[in-house]
Order: C-alpha cells, then sequence, then structure tokens
C-alpha cells in the first residue's frame, strides 16, 4: 500500500527486538509540542504570556506553520501510518488555557490509534511556580486522558506493557514506583515513557550546552542557583531508588525509556543493552516511530 506521508515531518525510526513477541507492534512517540492557543477568556498576564512564547516558537519555525499547525499533522501521520498506538510524552501543550484543552480534545477525537498521554512541566505551567501544588491544581484538566494520581498509566498492548509515568517535576513518588515494580514483577516486556530523561553521563554536555543546568532526572550535578532559577528541588530518596532500579538488571524486562524535555535527540544506554530515547521536539516536525519485532 502507497501511503502519501506529510513530507515535513521527519520521524526517527526505532526498532527494537524483543524475545517472543507474538506480533509486531509500531508506535508512534510524540512530544513537546508546545501548543500556545490562548483567547479571551484567559486573564490579560495570561494572553501576554501566551504571545510572547506564540512569538518564541515563531521564530524558531521560520515563519513557518504554527505548533498547533505542526501537531495536528503530527496527528494525521499517527493516523497515515496506521501504527497501533500514539504516546504523548510532555509539554504537548505550553501552558494549560482552554484554548489550548480544547483543541487537544477535537484532535484527539480524530487519532485513530489508542494513546496515552503524560504531561511534562508546560502543561500545567502558566508562569510562575513550578510546585506539585501547581501540578495538583492542573491535573483535573487533563482527567479525560490521564486517570488520576499517582500518575502512572499502563496499557498492555500484544503482550507488551506501555507505561506513562509522570516525572514532571523531576521526581518518581514511591507510589509511582511500586506500580513500575509491579509491573515489572510480571516479566512481560515493557516500555517506559516519560517527559523528562534520566541522568545520563553522556547526555550531560549537550543539555549543560543547551539549557545551562542539568536538567535530567536524578541529576546531583547542579548549583544552588541554577536549581533555585529552574524549581527544581534535590532528588527525592524515591527517586534515586527508582534511578537505582532502572540501571540494574532489577529493572528486569524494560525494553526502552523514551522521553522528550530537552529538545533534541539522543540515544545511549541506561542499563547493559538497554537504550533511553531521548526524542526530538514535535514543534520542529519531528517524532519517534518505533517498531517492536520479535527476535
Ligand atoms: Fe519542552
Amino acid at each position: 500500500m502507497v501511503m502519501n506521508l506529510d513530507p515535513q515531518i521527519t520521524p526517527q525510526q526505532t526498532i527494537i527486538r524483543i524475545p517472543g513477541l507474538k506480533q509486531p507492534l509500531t508506535i508512534l512517540q510524540i512530544t513537546d509540542c508546545h501548543l500556545t492557543e490562548c483567547d479571551e477568556r484567559e486573564e490579560i498576564d495570561i494572553r501576554t504570556e501566551a504571545v510572547k512564547r506564540t512569538s518564541v516558537f515563531a521564530s524558531q519555525l521560520a515563519g513557518g506553520p504554527s505548533t498547533a499547525d505542526l501537531f495536528d499533522r503530527l496527528l494525521r501521520t499517527s493516523n497515515d501510518l496506521q501504527v497501533d498506538f500514539t504516546v504523548f510524552t510532555g509539554d504537548i501543550i505550553d501552558f494549560p488555557s482552554q484554548a489550548n484543552i480544547e483543541h487537544l480534545q477535537r484532535q484527539f477525537d480524530l487519532l485513530r490509534s489508542s494513546y496515552l498521554y503524560t504531561v511534562g512541566n508546560h502543561d500545567w505551567y502558566f508562569s510562575g511556580s513550578f510546585t506539585d501544588e501547581v501540578r495538583a491544581a492542573a491535573y483535573p484538566k487533563f482527567r479525560e486522558w490521564i486517570s488520576e494520581t499517582p500518575g502512572c498509566e499502563i496499557r498492555t498492548v500484544g503482550g507488551v506493557k506501555l507505561i506513562a509515568l509522570d516525572n514532571s517535576n523531576y521526581q518518581v513518588t514511591n507510589d509511582q514506583f511500586a506500580a513500575i515494580k509491579q509491573a515489572a514483577a510480571t516479566g512481560e516486556p515493557y516500555l517506559l515513557f516519560m517527559h523528562i530523561p534520566i541522568y545520563l553521563s553522556s547526555l550531560q554536555q549537550d543539555v549543560v550546552d543547551k539549557w545551562g543546568a542539568p536538567i535530567m532526572m536524578g541529576a546531583s550535578n547542579w548549583n544552588a542557583a541554577s536549581r533555585e532559577a529552574w524549581q527544581v528541588r534535590t532528588t527525592d530518596p524515591s527517586t534515586s531508588r527508582f534511578c537505582r532500579f532502572l540501571a540494574s538488571e532489577e529493572s528486569g524486562n524494560i525494553r526502552g525509556i523514551f522521553c522528550g524535555h530537552v529538545h533534541f535527540n539522543h540515544i545511549d544506554a541506561f542499563r547493559a543493552g538497554r537504550y533511553q530515547y531521548v526524542t526530538a521536539p514535535g514543534f520542529t516536525s519531528q517524532c519517534r516511530l518505533i517498531k517492536l519485532i520479535a527476535e
């Protein structure tokens, strides 16, 4: 079958071989689209900020399509590719305006595959404070797509568990960790989708060059000033335990970690033979097509 794919959308292809997989599966990962839709229903300071943020992305898009237009085209690409599943790994919207949320609702109605949505720090943040209270207050806006705390959604597709974890505050709670350990204990292969990558030494330099701070989960090499500027607290004990779990054999049949947040592509092992795939942002027309095949 010949498909007419959008020529501007450029998926990275990732092939993962899984022993005993019953059937091939294709999953499209979409991340960091940063929609900036906003209208008069928001307060003036939010509208002003939205105009600024729109121009930030417009400058990177060189006067091309809006971030919302690219998001729509990424969803159409998911439909055109007829993938088995689509996963959204955070910062799909740049702030939780009513216009942004309604845009998501309209587009998700057109998406043919099942999907998982996990939030990034921008999904729930207007400006000001990146606190757990601000996140908790915004969560009901996403209720249609994410069920409830502890922010760990699990779907099983063709014998593979897809886990969408909310680590958008750079932390993982004991409840989230327990849910993942329980899924891992089944021995079934699983993929982990989350917004913020785990710290890897090979990722460090590129992240700091781009952002001026080690904005990764479990990074310990922050200085006090950048921690304060980014409003990232020191790593919780539960988060440290989770990072050690991922890096060890304890994480069992995990077959990949997929994230975004830092806005570039990067692949490296977090454990012998198991890779973290950082995916470039949707607002640059990129996404990741994951093909699972039997080994
Ligand atoms: Fe982002």
